[in-house]
């Protein structure tokens, strides 16, 4: 296992926060503090702050991400925004299958591999996350619903199409509750992922796949988890809403 063979990419994901002054104010904020940034940084903001942090982040080494998107192309899907509409504006990541979508909006496996499939067609890059629950953890069954995600929201997805996404592994017991999983826990499930990405695709496509972490990751924490061999970075919500936090943990994956 070789951390060089892929890129570390801290992601910010502002979930239901920021209206577009807020935004503002935290992206001038967040720009000279990342502008040296060694690892990739992305900011996955509101729709309706999209326009805005892609105009304020242009010509910058902030990439800018949605928090979904829809299957289909277009069609009768009040309240839906499609893949070609983010790729349209200049978006360039989305945040598909986070477990809020999955727990509160009746997101499944099956429609997180075909809005999987849709953004990768309209060019945009995504961020599939996969984790457990508390009590699958605790039954023992983290890698069999580790690896039934996989395979699932990986279904009929090419080699080459899995190399422009980026997985992140959030246990779910682990987001927003102050719980963090151990860097060995992260480590563990971050190797096991791509042990089954190297079963369905080799190990030179699975060593490639960047693999982030997220749940609780914060500025104290970061280093420890990032100096991981397998983890590539983190997913960050909550630490994501305050420019010198976030910045402390892209500090973290330039050095890790
Ligand atoms: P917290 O960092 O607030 O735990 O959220 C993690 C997360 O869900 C990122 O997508």
């Amino acid at each position: 296992m070789n951390k060089d063979l892929r890129q570390a990419v801290i992601a910010g994901n502002w979930k239901m926060n920021k209206t577009r002054p807020e935004a503002k104010a935290l992206i001038e904020e967040l720009k000279p503090l990342a502008a040296n940034a060694g690892c990739g940084v992305v900011i996955c903001v509101p729709f309706t702050n999209l326009e805005t942090a892609l105009a304020l982040t242009e010509g910058t080494n902030i990439g800018v991400g949605a928090q979904n998107c829809h299957f289909a192309k277009s069609g009768a899907y009040t309240g839906e925004i499609s893949a070609d509409m983010l790729a349209e504006m200049g978006v360039e990541y989305v945040v598909l299958g986070h477990s809020e979508r999955r727990q509160y909006f009746g997101e499944t496996d099956e429609t997180v591999n075909l809005r999987t499939k849709a953004a990768l067609e309209a060019g945009l890059k995504p961020i599939v996350c996969v984790g457990e629950l508390l009590w699958e953890r605790e039954a023992n069954i983290t890698e069999e619903v580790l690896a039934k995600q996989v395979k699932l929201d990986f279904a009929g997805i090419s080699a080459d199409d899995l190399k422009k996404t980026i997985i992140a592994y959030e246990p779910v017991w682990a987001i927003g509750t102050g719980k963090t999983a151990t860097a060995d826990q992260a480590e563990e499930a971050c190797l096991f992922i791509r042990n089954v990405l190297a079963s369905l695709y080799g190990t030179d496509t699975a060593e490639a796949v960047t693999i982030q972490y997220g749940g609780s990751m914060n500025a104290a924490n970061a280093q420890e988890l990032l100096s991981k061999t397998n983890v590539d970075g983190g997913l960050i919500g909550g630490a994501s809403l305050k420019a010198p936090d976030f910045a402390t943990i892209i500090n973290a994956a330039t050095n890790g």
